[in-house]
C-alpha cells in the first residue's frame, strides 16, 4: 500500500500511509486507539474508498472498490466488530453467501455440516456448528469468524484485534495457526495493543500515529520501550500509579455465595465464593479461561437473578441483587466483557452515549441539567483521552478502543460504590491503560471498592491491593497484590483438581 489518503469530513484519518506485507510474514500493526490501523485495513479489504493512494499484489496494481474485489483478490479481514449474523447457526454463518449447493441447486445441508465441523477442527475448537450464534460466547464468536475467513483460503489474511475478545487458551490456539499459514505464503496483518502477543506472533511491525507512519521494525531486533516510544511519541514514565492504602470499612461481604446451573449451562457459575471488598480497595480477579471471573461478576450485579444463593452485604447492610435495578440502585456499577455490544448507540453522539444512563446522578428533582451534564461529558473525554472530533460526533465514528472508553466514561459518571469491571483494559492503547489505571486509583482513594477481572497477570499485579484466584467457580486462594507474582497465580489458577478438594 502506497500513499494511502483517506478523509472523513473534517477529519483527516490517513495521511499519505505506506504499508509493505511479504509473502509468509506475520506483520504488526500497531498506533494508539483512532491513529487509523482499522482505517487503513478497511482500505484494503474494499470497505472504505481511499481518496489517494495505490495497492499492489504481488506486483500487480489492484483496484479494491468494494469488499468483493477484495475477496477475490484473496484478501480476508477478521474485522473488529464482528460481521456475523447473530440469529443464525455456526453453520450458516461460515458459509454466508458460498453455500454448497447439491446438483439440483438446493442448499447442501449435509455437506454444510461436514464443512463447518472440518473447518472447526481445524481450529481446534469445540463447537456444535448447529448452535446459533448469539448463544456463544463472545470469545467463541470470534473463533468462528477466524475459522471463516481462513476457509478462504485467502493471500492477505487481516485480523484486527483478533484476541481482544479471547481467552488466553483460544489465544494460543490462534497462535497455533499463525505457522500453518506462513508456510502456505499468507501475508499476515496483525492489529494488537498487546506487546507480549506482537513479540511472539509478528516478524516485523509497522507503527502508526495521528494517520501517518511513524516506523517501520524488526520485532526480534526492536526493545518494547522504543516501539511505545514510536507509538506515544514519548516513553511512559510509569504504567502504573502509586496507591493509597484501602480503607478499613468492609464495602462489599459476601457470603456462601453460589448460582444455580443456567438451564442453557455451560457456564461456570460461582460456587461458595467468600470475599470482601474495602472501601478504597481495589481486589482481583484471576484465573483461566472458563474459572468463573465474569460468571462472579455477573451474579453481583443481579444477572443471576434468583438462581444466586448466599449473602450480598454493601456497607454492612444485606442487599437483594435479583436484577440489575436491584445493583444500580444499590450503588453497584459493572463495565462488561463485551462492551462493543454493550449498549452503545452508533448513531447518536458521543456525549449522548456518555450521560445516558448517569442521567438520574446529574439530574435534580427530575430536571436534567445541560450545564453540568456538557461539564461531564468534557471531562470524561479529557480524563479518558477519547478522540472524537467533537462531543457532538456520532459515537460509531469512533475508533474500536475510543468506543469501549465512551462506555467506560458512562459508568463512572454514575460514581458507584462498588464498581465491577471485567477486562476494563481489553482493545485499548497503552497510554489509554496508563489513563484508566490512574483513574481507578483515584476512584479507590475517593472511597469506591473496585473489584476486576483480568486476563493480564501484569495488570493485576500493578493495581490490585488483593488477587483472589478462581478455579470451577471457586475461590480457591487470595494473595496479596504486593507480594503476588504470576508464577504464584498461575499455579493457583491452574492446579490439577484433586478429587478430594472437589469432594469437599
Ligand atoms: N466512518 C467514519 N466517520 C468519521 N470518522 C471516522 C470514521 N471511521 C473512522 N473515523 C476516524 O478515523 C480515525 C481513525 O480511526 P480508526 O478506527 O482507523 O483507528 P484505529 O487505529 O483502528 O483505533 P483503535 O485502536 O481504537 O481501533 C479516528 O479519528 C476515527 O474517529
Ligand atoms: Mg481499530
Amino acid at each position: 500500500m502506497r500513499g494511502i489518503v483517506k478523509h472523513f469530513g473534517g477529519v483527516h484519518a490517513l495521511r499519505g500511509v505506506d504499508l509493505t506485507v511479504g509473502a509468509g510474514e506475520v506483520h504488526a500493526l500497531l498506533g494508539e486507539n483512532g491513529a487509523g490501523k482499522s482505517t487503513l485495513m478497511n482500505v484494503l479489504s474494499g470497505v472504505v474508498r481511499p481518496d489517494g493512494g495505490a495497492i499492489e499484489i504481488a506486483g500487480e496494481p489492484v483496484e479494491l472498490s468494494t469488499p468483493a474485489d477484495a475477496q477475490s483478490a484473496g484478501i480476508a479481514m477478521i474485522h473488529q466488530e464482528l460481521d456475523l449474523v447473530p440469529q443464525s447457526t455456526v453453520t450458516e454463518n461460515l458459509f454466508l453467501g458460498r453455500e454448497p449447493r447439491t446438483r439440483l441447486r438446493t442448499l447442501d445441508r449435509a455437506a454444510m455440516r461436514r464443512h463447518a465441523r472440518e473447518l472447526l477442527d481445524d481450529i481446534g475448537i469445540e463447537l456444535s456448528p448447529s448452535r446459533t450464534l448469539s448463544s456463544l460466547r463472545v470469545g467463541e464468536q470470534q473463533m468462528v469468524a477466524i475459522a471463516k475467513a481462513l476457509s478462504l483460503e485467502a493471500r492477505i489474511l487481516v485480523m484486527d484485534e483478533p484476541t481482544s475478545a479471547l481467552s488466553d487458551s483460544e489465544v494460543e490456539r490462534l497462535f497455533a495457526i499463525i505457522p500453518r499459514l506462513r508456510r502456505r505464503g499468507v501475508g499476515v496483518v496483525f492489529i494488537s495493543h498487546r506487546m507480549d502477543e506482537i513479540a511472539v506472533v509478528a516478524d516485523r511491525g509497522t507503527v502508526m500515529r495521528d494517520g501517518g507512519n511513524a516506523g517501520t521494525f524488526v520485532v526480534a531486533e526492536t526493545a518494547p520501550a522504543d516501539v511505545i516510544r514510536m507509538m506515544v511519541g514519548q516513553p511512559i514514565e510509569q504504567l502504573f500509579p502509586d496507591r493509597e492504602p484501602p480503607r478499613d470499612d468492609v464495602r462489599l461481604a459476601v457470603r456462601g455465595l453460589s448460582v444455580a446451573e443456567h438451564p442453557g449451562g455451560g457456564r461456570t457459575e460461582p460456587r461458595d465464593v467468600d470475599l470482601e471488598v474495602r472501601a478504597g480497595e481495589v481486589v482481583g480477579l484471576a484465573g483461566l479461561l472458563g474459572a468463573g471471573r465474569t460468571e462472579l461478576l455477573d451474579a453481583l450485579f443481579g444477572l443471576a437473578g434468583h438462581r444466586m444463593a448466599g449473602t450480598v452485604e454493601l456497607d454492612g447492610v444485606p442487599v437483594r441483587l435479583a436484577s440489575p435495578r436491584d445493583a444500580i440502585s444499590a450503588g453497584v456499577g459493572y463495565v462488561p466483557e463485551d462492551r462493543r455490544v454493550s449498549g452503545l448507540v452508533m448513531m447518536e453522539s458521543v456525549a449522548a452515549n456518555i450521560v445516558l444512563s448517569a442521567l438520574p446522578a446529574l439530574a435534580r428533582a427530575g430536571w436534567r441539567r445541560a450545564a453540568r451534564e456538557r461539564s461531564a461529558v468534557a471531562s470524561s473525554i479529557r480524563d479518558l483521552h477519547i478522540k472524537t472530533a467533537s462531543a457532538e460526533s456520532a459515537v460509531g465514528t469512533l475508533s474500536g478502543g475510543n468506543q469501549q472508553k465512551v462506555v467506560f466514561a458512562r459508568h463512572l459518571l454514575r460514581e458507584p460504590r462498588l464498581l465491577l469491571l471485567d477486562d476494563p483494559t481489553r482493545g485499548v492503547d497503552i497510554g489509554a491503560k496508563s489513563e484508566i489505571y490512574r483513574l481507578l486509583a483515584r476512584l479507590a482513594a475517593g472511597g469506591m471498592a473496585v473489584l476486576v477481572a483480568s486476563s493480564e497477570l501484569p495488570e493485576l499485579l500493578g493495581i490490585c491491593d488483593r488477587i483472589a484466584v478462581l478455579r470451577g467457580g471457586r475461590i480457591v486462594t487470595v494473595l496479596d497484590g504486593g507480594s503476588a507474582t504470576q508464577e504464584a497465580i498461575l499455579a493457583a489458577a491452574s492446579l490439577e483438581q484433586h478429587p478430594t478438594v472437589e469432594a469437599r
